[in-house]
């Protein structure tokens, strides 16, 4: 009996993409804070076995619906199958900077009609509360460092961060037109890193685009060599400048954000909070990092900028700390000790 009050109590969120990296740690965070999860994933950039990496650290594996978001009727019928959803926390999109380049039109499509279906589910639902992933590349290469939530939103290096922008502000706009709905956007910087228990982590589709995946599959032997795109550029070691962060501080923030609306802390039925560190690292320090960490001399190359790419940035966080209760506080060292373990874990698993 106390089982079924238990599960009567518990308050419901449906996290969409929560097989994929940021989604699967914010489901171990929300489990181990008490919230029922179900998840929404079409797998198209994640894998059925994240659910049992969730099971293997929370005991509990959520409920999960194989379904793409764009289909509306489907979606409807998911949500009518649920019942009372408490929130939504809106994890799935294509997020391939360079891939988005190469077709935008089905990163417009997809990511912006799954949105949309998103906040129609809210209003025929009547489910009220909203995590909306976002990003930093919103900022573009801002003028003056850190970027605040004031920093101006500038043109996006690529229909990837065009989605992210035109994404704010449909829920923006959408929320001033629900007084009774609450949504906060959290732009994230960059999220590294892996579970500790190496039972989840990042698992990126063929060649990494992103730096930390690329480093550990370079030490493992996977890669042949990691190239560094420019050492020409003004900073103090002449590579890029980025704000890094561990996942489970990333995922941490969203439970604090959901239970800041869920309990009424809201100062307003839209906010956006910047999610980092507030320290920039560059790709020559974070080799490094990963070199000490794990005892490995990485084979890597200088060679020439990658298009899109910007200079430098990172965050201001201070606003989350005061209104989120909220600091990352996982050093690089400790991100890179825990992306090494998943991708020794990965080998192995292979074996
Ligand atoms: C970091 C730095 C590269 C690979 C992107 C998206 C952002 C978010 C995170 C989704 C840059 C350098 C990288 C390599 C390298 N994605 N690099 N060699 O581009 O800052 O952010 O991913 O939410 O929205 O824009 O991350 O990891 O690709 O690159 O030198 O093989 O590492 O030039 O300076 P980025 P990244």
């Amino acid at each position: 009996m106390a089982d079924i009050l238990e599960s009567l109590m518990k308050k419901k969120v449906i996290v969409t993409g929560g097989t994929g990296y940021i989604g699967s740690h914010t489901a171990v965070e929300l489990i181990t804070g008490g919230f029922e999860v179900v998840i929404i994933d079409n797998l198209y950039n994640s894998d059925i076995s994240v659910l049992e990496g969730i099971r293997a650290i929370t005991g509990i594996t959520p409920k999960f619906y194989d379904n793409d978001l764009c289909d509306r009727k489907r979606l409807d019928e998911i949500f009518t199958a649920e019942g009372k959803v408490d929130a939504i926390i809106h994890f799935a999109a294509y997020k391939a900077v360079g891939e988005s380049v190469r077709k935008p039109l089905e990163y417009y499509r997809n990511n912006l009609v799954s949105l949309m279906n998103i906040l129609e589910m809210m209003e025929s639902h009547n489910s009220h509360a909203l995590v909306f992933s976002s990003s930093c590349t919103v900022y573009g290469q801002p003028d003056t460092l850190p970027v605040t939530e004031a920093s101006p939103v500038r043109e996006a290096a690529s229909p990837y961060g065009y989605t992210k922008q035109a994404g704010e502000i449909i829920i923006r706009d959408t929320m001033a037109s629900r007084p009774s709905h609450n949504a906060v956007s959290l732009r994230y910087f960059n999220p590294i890193g892996a579970h500790p228990t190496a039972f989840i982590g990042e698992l990126p589709r063929g060649v990494p685009e992103n730096l930390v995946p690329y480093i550990t599959q370079t030490a493992i032997g996977l890669r042949e060599e990691l190239k560094v795109f420019g050492t020409d550029y003004d900073t103090p070691d002449g590579s890029c400048i980025r704000d890094y962060l561990h996942v489970v501080d990333l995922a941490k923030a969203h439970v604090a954000a959901l239970k800041r609306m869920l309990d009424g802390g809201s100062k307003a039925n839209y906010e956006v909070f910047n999610l980092g560190m507030g320290k920039g690292v560059s790709v020559l320090e974070a080799i490094a990092a990963f070199e000490k960490v794990s005892g490995v001399k990485l084979n890597y190359s200088i060679t020439g900028r990658r298009a899109g790419d910007i200079e430098k940035i990172w965050a201001d966080p201070s606003l989350a700390n005061r209104e989120l209760g909220w600091m990352a506080e996982i050093t690089i060292e400790e991100a890179m000790e825990t992306a090494w373990r998943w991708e020794n874990k990965l080998k192995n698993k292979g074996s």
